[in-house]
């Protein structure tokens, strides 16, 4: 956490004295269920530690300044009336993009000072945006006397991203930093948008996430990419099977029985991926109950197999990272997490190992792609709140 004094002596140097309230939202990894949540799937995300932090206070004027601990000055100052012209991806938009949605959800947003402070790093595969979205939903709704459930803030939020940002995520990101638990996934069934809590008991074993420090050059183009090639491989599958709302809603062997419809073979790989991917959640969460950590830790391996092979979203750095993860004793399991091409990765392993982990993974990675990555070991982590 950032030091609540220092944040609040960079805020009145900004914007004067007064009274400030505090709010954070988390960011997510998450677990299993990659690429899946725009096909109608089932997704394992975890809300972490790391989040964004915002400080703020109303402004009588309808003004909303933005600022950032490590951006020099206001870096963003709109009128609440004037928002439509910031759609964009500038940092400030997601932000804006989030008022410009409670606005039309009819909420009496204020104008306001921000100040925000981040403890995850941005563009890595930690839902950095949507905990900037969550966060920022969530300091306006109790400026505003307004409240909303986390279903409804990540529906929200979402919206805000798709139409205001212009990037076309699904709902996992959002929902699983607006509805953490601690010591919980979110077993979350992404066409219906309704998620079950479930349990960690890791036995054991600690989450760690590893972050490769590739940025995610392609991630944007090569995301709608996949997202064309999943709908072109529905729309295949119609012509025969009319009802069918989303690839996650077919298992493998009807998959196998439709096979013929989809011609284009890389389309067929991209559907492969995303029936099998919703399995291994089902799957994952009967072994979690049962308490099966190396169980579960297969299927996270097959996840990455899977997101190399078939999806081809991975690339050399998570390949590299992921391989050595699972080359070393008392790991259980490791992937890739979120968009992919760079970003982070996912491991399981043994609490009495997790120091030689880092080390032995950090060195090897080093090696072998000339990149310093960086380790954190973390646990699911609850959700929004006022500090
Ligand atoms: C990004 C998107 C999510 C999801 C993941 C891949 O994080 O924002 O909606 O599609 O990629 O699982």
């Amino acid at each position: 956490m950032p030091d609540r004094d220092q944040m609040k002596r960079q805020f009145e140097t900004l914007y004067g004295p007064g009274e400030t309230r505090l709010f954070f939202a988390p960011g997510r990894v998450n677990l299993i269920g990659e690429h899946i949540d725009y096909n109608g799937g089932y997704v394992l995300p975890a809300a972490i530690e790391q989040g964004n932090y915002v400080m703020v206070r109303p402004r009588q004027d309808g003004v909303v300044n933005l600022a950032a601990d490590d951006l020099p000055g206001t870096a963003v100052s709109c009128r609440l009336s004037e928002l439509d012209s910031r759609r964009g991806r500038e940092w400030g938009s997601y932000q804006l993009g989030v008022l410009d949605e409670l606005i039309r959800a009819g909420v009496p947003v204020r104008g306001m000072d921000m100040l925000f402070s981040a403890t995850l790093p941005f563009g890595s595969g930690l839902s950095s945006s949507a905990s900037i979205e969550v966060v920022t939903a969530t300091a306006a709704l109790a400026l505003a006397g307004a409240s909303m459930n986390g279903t409804e803030i990540a529906l929200l939020t979402q919206r805000a991203e798709n139409s205001f940002v212009g990037v076309n995520c699904g709902i996992m990101d959002q929902f699983a930093c607006a509805n953490g638990r601690e010591g919980c996934g979110m077993l979350l069934d992404c066409a219906a948008v309704r998620c079950e809590q479930i349990p960690l008991h890791l036995d054991g074993y600690s989450i760690v996430i590893g972050n490769t420090r590739k940025k995610r050059g392609l991630a944007d183009s090569k995301y709608n990419e996949r997202r064309a090639e999943c709908e072109a491989g529905l729309a295949a599958l119609r012509t025969k099977r009319k009802e069918l709302r989303n690839l996650c809603d077919l298992t493998e062997e009807e998959l196998e029985d439709l096979a013929p419809l989809i011609r284009d073979e890389t389309v067929y790989r991209r559907v492969l991926h995303a029936v099998s991917e919703n399995n291994r959640v089902v799957e994952s969460v009967l072994l979690l109950k049962k308490g099966d950590i190396e169980g579960f830790g297969k299927l996270l391996n097959a996840s990455h197999l899977s997101l190399r092979d078939l999806y081809e979203v991975t690339g050399p750095e998570l390949d590299a990272m992921t391989e050595s993860a699972r080359a070393y004793p008392g790991c259980a399991g490791s992937r890739m997490t979120g968009a992919g091409f760079g970003g982070c990765t996912v491991s399981l392993v043994k609490n009495e190992a997790v120091e030689g982990f880092i080390e032995t993974v950090s060195a090897q990675y080093e090696a072998a792609v000339g990149l310093h990555g960086e380790f954190y070991p973390t646990s699911a982590a609850a959700g929004p709140r006022e500090l």
